[in-house]
């Protein structure tokens, strides 16, 4: 018999440095006024000088670890999503492997940039109902405020820093995980991206810089029609209707794109999960950042259905419709 899978932990860290927009006014020609109109964002967390993608994402899975009543020891895979690594190689995951004490644990990054959370989290449940793992640590962190060109006003409001972290772990049927969809257009791979160091043409965008470059317009639509199909196949796939999803936990990049969205599935807004404006986009983060504040104000009850949803650079975008557990139980 096919094993079941079901999340069983999460857990989310964030750096205490809070930058508010008052203080990017003082940086680039902006206001508070319009970075909270045009994306909903107030304020964004900010790494420390010795926070990484590593020491984020082992404090987010050790959380994730205990809510799971499970030590790093008990885990066969990690699987972190991620596009600020600290290095090219060795991989985030193997060095938070280590840093986290998870001895028996294969370790993989994937990059699928701000939908990376999803990417690995349908990665992690296929291990796991194919019988190959049993506990699986998946971890979305980032450090985007290290990538970012802190004079370009249209890209240095948009972002934060954080980590958030589930435990997919086999266990008692029913299965929660009620569909997956996963998307790729590499046509858009220009309208956002970082450019690495291997470059035919050099580790510099066309700017003569190596930070994050992104085309918004073109990114708004594509997220807002992403969201949509990417949330309708997976409905259909877990053969639900959109009045069923007690609450919707889309990618936190901007409320304009989540509330157009949103009308567009005609999902009232009380079902649909939003804490951007706390943190602003983490990228990889920002989907399990937003699971765990969901679940810790009480916003997803044992039967509810959920889906996740995530879109960003690739481009990409995935999906997954859940039919909530309430954790190990
Ligand atoms: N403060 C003040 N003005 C700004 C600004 C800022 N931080 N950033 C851009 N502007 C200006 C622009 O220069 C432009 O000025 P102009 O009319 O004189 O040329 C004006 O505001 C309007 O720019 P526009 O790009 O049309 O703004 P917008 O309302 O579309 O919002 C984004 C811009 C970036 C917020 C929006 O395009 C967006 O959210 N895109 C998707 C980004 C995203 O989510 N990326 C990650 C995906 S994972």
């Amino acid at each position: 018999m096919a094993p079941y899978a079901r999340l069983t932990g999460w857990g989310m860290w964030v750096p205490e440095r809070v930058m508010t927009n008052q203080e990017l006014e003082a940086m680039v020609d902006t206001s508070d006024a319009w970075i909270r109109r045009r994306t909903g964002i107030g304020e964004r967390r900010i790494a420390g000088s010795q926070d990484t993608a590593v020491t984020m994402g082992v404090a987010a899975g050790r959380r994730a670890l205990e809510v799971a009543a499970l030590s790093p020891q008990d885990l066969d895979l990690i699987i972190v999503a991620t596009v600020t690594s600290e290095r090219i190689f060795p991989a985030c995951a193997s060095q938070l492997q280590h840093a986290l004490g998870a001895s028996r644990a294969a370790a993989f990054d994937v990059n699928a940039a701000c939908s990376g959370f999803i990417y690995a989290l349908v990665t992690a449940y296929q291990f796991v109902l194919s019988g190959t793992c049993r506990r699986v640590l998946v971890v979305g962190t980032e450090v985007y405020s290290r990538i970012l060109n802190w004079q370009d006003r249209s890209t240095c409001v948009l972002f934060g820093d954080g980590a958030g972290a589930v435990v997919v772990e086999a266990g008692p049927p029913p299965t929660d995980a009620l569909s997956f969809v996963l998307g790729s257009d590499g046509a858009g791979a220009d309208l956002l991206y970082v450019p690495g160091l291997c470059g035919a043409a050099g580790p510099f965008n066309q700017d003569g810089h190596h930070y994050l470059t992104m085309v918004g317009a073109e990114v708004f639509k594509f997220a807002i029609a992403a969201t949509v199909a990417a949330t309708q196949q997976a409905l259909a796939a877990a053969q639900l209707d959109i009045s069923q999803v007690d609450i919707l936990i889309p990618h936190q990049a901007n409320y304009r794109i989540i509330t157009a969205a949103a009308r567009a599935l005609e999902i009232p807004s009380e079902r649909v999960f939003m804490n951007l404006e706390r943190y602003g986009n983490t990228s990889a983060a920002s989907i399990p950042m937003a699971l765990c504040e969901a679940i810790d104000q009480g916003r997803l009850k044992k039967g509810d259905h959920l889906v996740l949803v995530g879109f960003g650079g690739g481009l990409s975008w995935g999906a997954v419709a859940l039919h909530w557990a309430g954790g190990r139980n």
